[in-house]
């Protein structure tokens, strides 16, 4: 598909774009909403929230295997068939999974308890009886550096939508809120507000990378299981980059397989490290994206 083929106000993006309640999102997204403002689910459940690319499929593997006591076999199978994709139908990716989430939930006799979704919405867009307070399931983010996370997304995107766009014009349409489940820092503060609930953890990448004992630890007594300093130390070998990288059940791997015959370099897991955006954005472009930083939070408490 060609850059410019696309539906986006101002070409920048080979996708199709909706926007709803002031955030870009994928278009299925429009015809869903209702499913999902409507969806059914326990109160058990977890739901791990996160803008694209700030490292959603690491806190997943982590938090199936806590919650699935440590189910190697049960891993085996692609990540997006055991924890359900809210927006599943709005992407290509996930068209080779024999799993529709709205379906399955409404017929979760079979599946385990409790569900692990994924989706990538702002908390405002979430199904209603969670962003109303009606239900208060388990809700993890995940927060990544927004330097890194762009350029994790920009690699995304050249290799899945096939952006033809260089890495400045990419950024500045970015900082215009033109990336799918924009504006950014609408979508972080969205749940950094609530991140003292008791049924919210907001976690950081950076974290996830300095100290992945100390992260698992915390995510497992959020979600009140007690692992030995055996289970810490297995998983968090389970969840190293190199392990990951190597793990197809993470790794999109059939539908990555089907887009390297069209262009050779891309995987899902790339290159996994903090501090990425330093070898790519020119200083100027870096100084833009903190300006842009410190004006969006200057009102708020958040750190970065
Ligand atoms: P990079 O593109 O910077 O490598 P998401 O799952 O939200 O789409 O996030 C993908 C990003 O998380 C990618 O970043 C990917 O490499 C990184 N990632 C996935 N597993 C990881 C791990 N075990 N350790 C470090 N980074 C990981």
């Amino acid at each position: 598909m060609s850059f410019h083929e696309n539906s986006d106000s101002d070409g920048k993006f080979p996708l199709n774009l909706t926007i709803i309640d002031g955030f870009t999102l994928p278009k299925g997204c429009e015809e869903m909403k209702e499913q999902y403002d409507n969806l059914e689910f326990s109160e058990e459940d977890v739901w791990i929230c996160s803008f694209p690319r700030s490292g959603s499929t690491w806190t997943q593997e982590m938090v199936w295997m806590i919650v699935n006591d440590f189910d190697f076999k049960g891993a085996e199978t692609p990540i997006h068939e055991r924890c359900l994709f809210l927006e599943k139908t709005t992407l290509q990716i996930y068209n080779s999974s024999r799993i529709n989430p709205i379906e399955n939930i409404q017929n979760r006799k079979d599946l385990k308890n409790p569900l692990v979704f994924k989706t990538h919405l702002p908390f405002t867009l979430l199904p209603k009886q969670i962003s109303s307070g009606e239900k208060k399931p388990k809700i993890i983010y995940v927060a990544r550096d927004v330097k890194d996370t762009c350029v994790s997304y920009y690699h995304y995107g050249k290799f899945v939508w096939d952006y033809r766009t260089d890495f400045n014009e990419y950024c500045d349409a970015f900082l215009r809120g033109k990336a799918p489940y924009s504006p950014y820092w609408n979508h972080v503060l969205s749940y950094w507000q609530l991140r003292h609930n008791p049924n919210v953890l907001f976690l950081r990448y950076e974290e996830m990378k300095s100290d992945l004992g100390g992260v698992i630890r915390r995510v497992s007594q959020f979600l009140q299981k007690n692992l030995t300093d055996e289970q810490i130390k297995i998983l968090t070998h389970h969840l190293d980059f190199e392990s990951m990288k190597k793990n197809p059940a993470v790794n999109y791997e059939a539908f990555y397989e089907s887009l390297r015959k069209l262009r050779p370099e891309g995987r899902f897991i790339r290159k996994g490290i903090v501090g990425d955006h330093k070898t790519i954005m020119s200083l100027d472009m870096q100084k833009k994206f903190d300006d842009w930083i410190e004006s969006s939070i200057q009102d708020t408490d958040y750190s970065v």
